[in-house]
């Protein structure tokens, strides 16, 4: 678990402000499942992935009932949707914390934000196609580059069900060329096994069935629509059969975007995909579903690699100088911070000296000096300290008009900005 303090604050406050915006153009509303729920919710995830069975932060509620922090929103919206049942298509986007408790190591927590959609009740392959472009078009905004689309398709549930049981019997008849990790994986999911990253099983995942074998027509068709909208769209992608994601419930389209700028053991920034079934098993009618997360932590530390998504920067326009009693400051803060501008001051007084050095620290573009002249005079002194504005002389301003001064200098500035 970790603190997040400025300016990465300011930072992730920033990429969720600019998901936001990406997400309600595409006509999606903002959707916030609670943080802890039933674990049955949850495990409807899937009994055979890491993520239900190693990893839930899980315990006994004070009722007795068995509750869990969420490790990922699909489960949690998929259970609203049957809950409140909306009108289709249902199209939410969401932003927050998930708990997994994982091996921590870089750009991998046990507390992560994500930010995603799901939509719904809808069949239509074009759905797929926004939703991946959705995500692709984000990453490009943020100014990653180097991100690869990896597409695949799992097929219907009678597929994914063949292609598994095709791996058990390949896998099991070669058992002895594959890791004692990849063992275990195999009882418990043989598709799982083609994610294995260790060097004794690349030969015989290389060599292992595919999946495109077992897809049947329709699950074919909907996938060749798929990749015929994103080479519409021109948006890159590689065909990847052993993508096969880390939970159960995915059907069908299924993708992950990684980065090239991140270790490869952590480096997808984002993943999703169909999970149709997923609303019946929650108890609701079946229904079509499809989405994606997208990892905050990882997609900044992508960023910091590429040298793009800086922290904004975090100045502050006024900054109070009170020569006097500090009486003028408090007001005058408290008047400007009204107003829409924003104050600072220090605190306990202090020499000229010792404000002027607190106000430079600040950043502010804008030091407003209070003495007892100023005072006597019903003025404040107006002493330019940053950008374009900090070319030009002190001057005295009345007391009553420091709002309207202010903003008028802002706004020119900002007109001379472009
Ligand atoms: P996921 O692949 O488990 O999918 O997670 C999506 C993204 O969350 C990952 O690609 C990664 O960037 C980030 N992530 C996951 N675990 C961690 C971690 N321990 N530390 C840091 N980042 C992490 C899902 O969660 C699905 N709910 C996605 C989805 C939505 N599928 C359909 N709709």
């Amino acid at each position: 678990m970790r603190d997040v303090l400025a300016p990465e604050s300011a930072r992730r406050r920033l990429l969720v402000d600019r998901f936001a915006q990406v997400a309600s153009l595409a006509g999606y509303d903002e959707m916030t499942p609670p943080l802890v729920e039933d674990l049955d919710v949850f495990r409807r995830v899937g009994d055979a992935t890491d993520v239900v069975t190693k990893e839930m932060y899980d315990f006994v509620d004070r009722d007795g009932s068995r509750i869990a922090l969420r490790p990922e929103m699909t489960a949690g919206v998929v259970r609203a949707f049957v809950q409140h049942n909306p009108l289709v298509p249902w199209k939410v986007w969401y932003s927050g914390t998930n708990f997994r408790h994982e091996r921590p190591q870089k750009g991998r927590y046990r507390m992560f934000d994500q930010l995603g959609v799901e939509v719904l009740g809808v069949d239509d392959p074009d759905l797929d196609v926004e939703v991946i472009a959705l995500a692709a078009d984000f990453f490009g905004n943020v100014g990653l580059n180097d991100v690869t689309l990896l597409v695949n398709s799992l097929g219907e549930q009678g597929d994914r069900q063949a292609y598994t049981e095709a791996l058990r019997a390949y896998f099991e008849s070669n058992i002895d060329g594959l890791s004692e990790a990849s063992r275990e994986t195999l009882k418990r999911n043989p598709l799982r096994v083609l994610d294995s990253k260790r060097g004794e099983d690349r030969a015989l995942v290389a060599a292992a069935p595919n999946i495109d074998e077992f897809l049947s027509d329709a699950a074919r068709g909907h996938f060749d629509r798929v990749l015929a909208g994103l080479d519409s769209l021109d948006i890159a992608y590689e065909r990847t059969p052993r993508l096969v994601r880390g939970l159960d419930y995915y059907r069908r389209t299924t993708f992950e975007f990684t980065s090239g700028a991140l270790d490869s053991a952590q480096n997808a920034v984002g993943g999703g995909g169909r999970y149709d079934g997923l609303s019946e098993a929650m108890g609701g009618s079946p229904t079509d579903g499809i989405g994606f997360a997208l990892g905050v932590d990882r997609i900044l530390l992508a960023a910091d690699a590429e040298g793009a998504f800086p922290a904004p920067e975090s100045s502050v326009d006024t900054f109070v100088v009170d020569m006097v009693d500090g009486t003028h400051a408090l007001a005058i803060t408290h008047e400007l911070r009204r107003a829409g501008i924003s104050s600072e001051r220090r605190f306990g007084g202090g020499s000229v000296k010792a404000q002027m050095r607190s106000a430079d620290r600040s950043g502010a573009r804008f030091a407003l000096i209070v003495g007892e002249d100023e005072v006597a005079e019903g003025t404040v002194t107006l002493r330019p300290m940053r950008g374009i504005a900090s070319d030009g002389e002190q001057r005295r301003i009345p007391r009553h008009s420091i709002a309207g001064e202010i903003r008028g200098l802002m706004d020119s500035e900002h007109r001379g900005d472009q």
